[in-house]
């Protein structure tokens, strides 16, 4: 074996272990990032406002978290705030955190909720979205040719979407060959916050 693909290695059980250790936090594929579809034109203005989550690929600032929003505002031409909540599963305790977004392209944006985090690379694809009812949301980071984490969301305007909202949202997923068997539906009853 070659140092290339000792590291490659490497990688991979490091990757797996903190999937392991943060309560999946990320789901591991192999390969590189497939080829998805992102929406053609977006509308940033009637994207803004508040969105439900109702489902996700798991991801670490959400781990045991229930009543998760997203809420998006305007801040400039092509800067978006970004402001998620949610309620700790287990002590009931309400959570939340404030970033920043740059619309880099048309439904692509490059989100940061660190000081100094770069916002110059999209890592929130819009694949797409109705603005009224569904957007479905997704991110592959590739940490080398045999190895790529991806990220999903489903979001929803409702609280509790119709069945005929997700059935759409998963299509889209489904023609993008993102698997829905790692989807984890949120918790969204029980939410003090209306
Ligand atoms: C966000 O969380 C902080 C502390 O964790 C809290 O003081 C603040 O009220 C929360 N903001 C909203 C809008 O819920």
């Amino acid at each position: 074996m070659n140092h290339r693909s000792n590291s490659h290695l490497c990688l991979f059980v490091l990757v797996a272990a903190s999937a392991i250790f943060l309560g999946n936090a990320q789901v591991p594929f192999p390969g590189k990032c497939p080829e998805v579809k992102i929406v053609e034109s977006f509308d940033a203005e009637a994207y803004m406002g508040l969105w439900y989550e109702y489902a996700k690929y798991p991801f670490v600032f959400e781990f045991g978290q229930k009543c998760t929003t997203a809420t998006y505002s305007i801040v400039d031409a092509n800067t978006v705030s970004v402001f998620n909540a949610g309620i700790n599963e287990i002590s009931g305790e309400p959570k939340n955190i404030t970033g920043e977004a740059k619309v880099i392209g048309p439904g692509q944006l490059a989100v940061a909720f660190y000081p100094g985090q770069p916002l110059t690379e999209a890592n929130y694809l819009v694949l797409a979205t109705d603005y009224k009812t569904y957007s479905v949301v997704y991110n592959c980071i590739e940490f080398s040719p045999l190895l790529n984490s991806k990220f999903a969301w489903i979001l929803t305007r409702e609280r509790e979407p119709s069945a005929k909202t997700i059935e759409a949202a998963k299509k889209i997923l489904e023609e993008n060959k993102v698997s829905l068997s790692y989807l984890v539906d949120t918790t969204q009853n029980e939410c003090s916050q209306s």
